[in-house]
């Protein structure tokens, strides 16, 4: 059966700092309005500045590209929330999302983003070709039991 979409948002921004913010108070404005559980927002707002962090620091390390942001609320409760960059990539999905491992611990980065992501929602993907970007899904339901 095909899903039916409730709501959708998309935002793009350029690739500074401060658009983290936004992107936070834009998918907290939207989901709460759908009436989505406190604690969702809460950490589906967390997981996404991670993901929109990555974009920023590491896809445009340097340059200033768009980053944008989906946001889908199914009539079954599904919440898919889209990030996607056309930076630098990434060489090895697999290692990149262990805990713990990053390529700028210089920056102090701890290598927590992609755990944080993924304890914080029901399913991420991450779909990324060197020298063409990333594209991360991260799914997590409306209602926190059931
Ligand atoms: N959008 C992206 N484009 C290019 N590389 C990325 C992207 N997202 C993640 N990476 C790579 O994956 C690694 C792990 O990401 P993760 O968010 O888990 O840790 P981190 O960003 O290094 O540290 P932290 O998130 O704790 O500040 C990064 O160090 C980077 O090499
Ligand atoms: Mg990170």
């Amino acid at each position: 059966m095909k899903r039916e979409v409730k709501n959708k948002m998309k935002l793009s921004f350029i690739s500074r700092s401060e658009n983290e913010g936004l992107s936070r108070i834009a998918v907290s404005a939207f989901l709460s309005s759908a009436g989505a559980d406190a604690g969702v927002i809460a950490q589906l707002k967390t997981a996404v500045s991670e993901g929109v962090t990555n974009a920023i620091v590491h896809g445009y390390r340097g340059i200033t590209g768009i980053v944008t942001l989906e946001c889908t609320i199914y009539e079954n409760g599904l919440i898919r929330t889209v990030i996607r960059d056309k930076g630098t990539g990434i060489e090895d999905i697999e290692k990149a999302m262990e805990p713990l491992y990053t390529t700028a611990p210089e920056e102090e980065r701890a290598g927590l983003g992609f755990a944080i992501m993924k304890s914080f929602c029901d399913r991420i993907r991450v779909r990324s070709v060197p020298g063409k970007g990333t594209t991360v899904t991260l799914d997590k339901y409306i209602a926190e039991n059931g």
